[in-house]
């Protein structure tokens, strides 16, 4: 079996670590007319103007150039989709559609992503940063299988009859059921680690369920959600059942949080901004899911085979150039191995080769944003600073674009900054351990709790710190692995609600009992 890592990083080659980053090929002529388009939003299925003439410009993060406007979406404009979202929640066909038509629609839409694969692993390449290949194996086949999965609920959500015991009237009998009804309009802001993948888990369950929806893709990727809304018009979604406006957080986000037409926010980004979504959504109520940061352990038992836990570390960490909710950025391993470990996941992040996403070959693209650039190189100063020594990386590369090596942090404290915060870039921190009791109070020493793993083949070790590890989800001998019929979240800070699987639909219905004397 070829281990996940070999898939994505050739590991140990080091000789192409020399190379120097190539510049980012020209995307092809389809990807160049798309980020030509006048800015839009999709509202009311159509695409029109935003009111005021405000344009946002996106980054290609692999060379700094500008290479598209998005409309800037205002009040006014989040007013009308929340009108649109309203009217198509209320009458009109989607109300009156059957579960089977819904199923049918994300089916559709999952065959488009599908059919236009290739351009939408480009667009997310050219936007994001990551590699098309990356983007090509987990972004748009995950965004598909999500609204394939999501379709199948469409027609399983049921109720429930009950027995009531209700006293007072001798003899009277009741009739009771508990039905499932969609939550109604659906706010859903996405972050940009994953823009095209974050769209679908927000979408497809929502759609599902029969809500309508306004997206607001973030402001540094918005791309791949306005061609998701030119695939979701060509499947023939109802006018209003999904609007997208492109915007800033703090102003178009904000707009749509503190709405009193929208029912409910989904939210995925920082703990930062998921704390004043929960505050500014109490106002009018809203029900509320928050995927938040994570800084998850990753813990290597002393039996743990050393090239197997190299190459597990530097797959938690690295995929995405670090950018995931769940990296596996606190790193425990057994002071058997320790050494061992870091010499192997050093060399590993030495030999990974960084690039544009569209060169053939790279290995690990640029962080997203220039401010993403800086705020993870302040994080590595910071713990250099604090005493923290560097085993590899530990800066850019002096190249346009947004570049971090493959960092690896050693002799850090358990209140150093980089052990307690999110650096969401390419930076793990490693400790060393003895004992369990001691890794299981360092694991779960942080205000996070989103994701764990655990690297053994000792079955009673894993099944003892499995119930310890306080978070949403725990890996054995993998990280970072998710599945649609998987729920997904965090305890702690990490959040609030599981996405995915059977839990997702309670964030997006609302049950309704039903008391009827017969
Ligand atoms: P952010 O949380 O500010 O942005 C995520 C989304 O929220 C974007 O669509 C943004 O426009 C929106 N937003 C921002 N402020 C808002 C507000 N007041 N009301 C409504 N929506 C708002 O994340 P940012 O600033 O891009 O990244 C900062 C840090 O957040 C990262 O370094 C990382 O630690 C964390 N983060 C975590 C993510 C995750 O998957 N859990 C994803 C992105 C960022
Ligand atoms: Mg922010």
């Amino acid at each position: 079996m070829e281990a996940y890592h070999e898939v994505l990083f050739s590991l140990g080659d080091s000789i192409m670590s020399a190379q120097p980053i190539a510049s980012q090929p020209v995307p092809s002529s389809a990807i160049r007319a798309f980020m030509a388009r006048k800015p839009r939003l999709l509202i009311n299925g159509e695409w029109v103007d935003a009111r005021s003439d405000k344009t946002i410009a996106v980054f290609d993060p692999a060379t700094g150039q500008e290479i598209a406007r998005v409309a800037d979406a205002g009040p006014e404009d989040v007013n009308r989709a929340v009108a649109a979202a309203r009217a198509a929640f209320e009458s009109g066909p989607w109300p009156e559609m059957s579960p089977a038509g819904r199923e049918a629609l994300l089916w559709k839409l999952s065959d488009l992503i599908e059919r236009h694969a290739a351009d939408l692993a480009e667009l997310e390449s050219v936007n994001n940063g990551k590699t098309r290949f990356m983007a090509s194996i987990i972004d748009v086949p995950g965004a598909r299988d999500w609204f394939r999965y999501m379709a199948g609920w469409a027609t399983k959500i049921e109720g429930s009859t009950i027995q009531t015991s209700i006293g007072g009237v001798p003899g009277a009998k009741f009739h009771t059921y508990v039905a499932r009804e969609p939550v109604g309009v659906v706010a859903q802001i996405v972050p940009w680690n994953f823009p095209l993948a974050m769209a679908a888990w927000k979408l497809a369950p929502a759609l599902a369920a029969g809500c309508t929806c306004i997206l607001k893709p973030a402001e540094q990727t918005p791309l791949s959600a306005l061609r998701l809304g030119e695939l979701i018009l060509e499947a023939g979604f109802p006018p209003g059942v999904v609007n997208i406006l492109t915007g800033f957080g703090e102003t178009t986000g904000a707009a749509l949080v503190a709405h009193p037409g929208v029912d409910k926010v989904a939210f995925t980004g920082s703990t930062e901004v998921g704390k004043i979504i929960n505050k500014s959504a109490t106002d009018t109520m809203k029900r509320v899911s928050l995927e938040l940061g994570g800084k998850s352990p990753m813990i290597v038992l002393p039996d743990a085979d050393v090239g197997t836990a190299v190459g597990g570390a530097a797959m938690a960490i690295f995929f995405n150039s670090g950018q995931v909710c769940t990296a596996g950025s606190r790193l425990y391993v057994h002071s058997k191995i320790f050494d061992s470990v870091i010499e192997g996941l050093s060399g590993a992040a030495n030999a990974i080769r960084l690039g544009p996403g569209l060169e053939q070959g790279t290995e690990m693209g640029p962080l997203v944003s220039k401010e993403q650039q800086e705020r993870v190189l302040n994080y590595i100063e910071s713990g250099r600073k604090e005493g923290a020594s560097i085993a590899a990386g530990g800066e850019a590369v002096a190249h346009p674009g947004y570049y971090v090596k493959p960092t690896v942090l050693v002799s850090v404290k358990p209140q150093m900054k980089v052990v307690r915060e999110e650096i969401f870039g390419p930076v793990v921190v490693a400790q060393r351990f003895d004992d369990l009791d001691e890794v299981v109070r360092a694991a779960n020493d942080s205000p996070y709790g989103l994701g764990a793993s655990i690297w053994t083949n000792n079955l009673s070790a894993a099944h003892r710190l499995i119930p310890r590890i306080k978070a949403g989800t725990v890996w054995v001998n993998c990280h970072n692995m998710l599945d649609p019929n998987m729920p997904f979240g965090g305890f702690k800070s990490s959040g609030i609600g599981r996405e995915h699987g059977r839990a997702v639909m309670d964030l997006y219905t609302e049950l309704k009992s039903v008391c009827i004397l017969i």
